[in-house]
């Protein structure tokens, strides 16, 4: 079964799943969610690292011919690290999000949001420069909105007061355009939205990340031409609780999930 391997540090990386399943829904999809070790997001780059070789050498026991990093904060501390290491492709969702963000800004003032190891690392600030010197990059770290995802508040007074205490700097700076980077924050766009105004454009980096798996699967001829892909759920803890929020990041409940012991 050749697949596209997809890892996260937990159940997040779901929401880049669901748009590779959506466009590519003849792909053999394995994922694995490190339960047992998120959040990353406060992990310090090395500790990052190591976690994201072994969720890769777990995957390629897997039989998988591309390797998504699913995860904003492994993409932006490991990947630049790592990505030579393997002979797989290996395609994070910070290019393509910083791809994309670019595009789309009229007035290059973008905003970018994340764990604090993903806005501490700058990963995003860069490709933006590379991309585009001109524009001007503001970043925030809005650590709480993981957990507020997680225990499913997506919506109320005292998440819409945190993300105006956190997007201030953003207003401030004048951007129309935010890099949602972050797996969980998709779920709290309406918040966000109505925090930042109509105007600002946010960007999801998951449609365009499944977008690049497809073109780079379509030039290596690594297309599945079967029909209807199979789907495996691996976690490192805690499948219960990665099937029940599943249902919240995947819109639909997992079956199946699987615990390993040792990644
Ligand atoms: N998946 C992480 C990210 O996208 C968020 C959760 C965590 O901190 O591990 O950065």
């Amino acid at each position: 079964m050749s697949a596209i391997g997809v890892f996260d540090s937990g159940v997040g990386g779901l929401t880049v799943a669901r748009e590779i399943i959506r466009q590519l829904p003849d792909e053999n999809i394995v994922y694995f969610g490190d339960t047992a070790r998120v959040p990353y997001g406060i992990k310090s780059p090395q500790t990052v690292i190591r976690f994201s070789i072994e969720n890769i050498l777990f995957l390629l026991k897997h039989d998988v011919k591309l390797i998504c990093v699913a995860c904003n904060t492994a993409s932006s501390l490991a990947l630049p690290v790592i990505r030579n290491n393997f002979r797989v492709p290996i395609i994070g969702v910070i290019t393509p999000g910083a791809k994309e963000a670019v595009y789309a800004s009229q007035n290059k003032r973008i905003g970018v949001i994340g764990t604090k190891g993903t806005i501490k690392s700058r990963t995003y600030e860069r490709e933006i420069k590379q991309l585009d010197p001109k524009v001007k990059v503001t970043a925030a770290a809005c650590p709480l909105f993981v957990p507020f995802v997680e225990e499913g508040w997506l919506s109320g007074e005292v998440v819409l007061s945190v993300a105006r205490k956190y997007l201030k700097p953003l207003r401030q700076a004048g951007v129309d355009t935010v890099i949602l980077g972050c797996t969980h924050y998709p779920l709290l766009k309406p918040v966000i939205q109505e925090v930042l105004g109509k105007g600002v454009i946010l960007i999801d980096s998951a449609k365009q990340v499944a977008f690049e798996i497809k073109k780079i699967l379509a030039s290596e001829d690594l297309l599945n031409r079967g029909k209807g892909g199979r789907h495996k759920f691996y976690v490192s803890d805690n499948p219960e609780w990665f099937s029940s929020l599943a249902q919240r990041f995947m819109g639909k409940k997992l079956m199946n999930v699987r615990k390993v012991d040792n990644v």
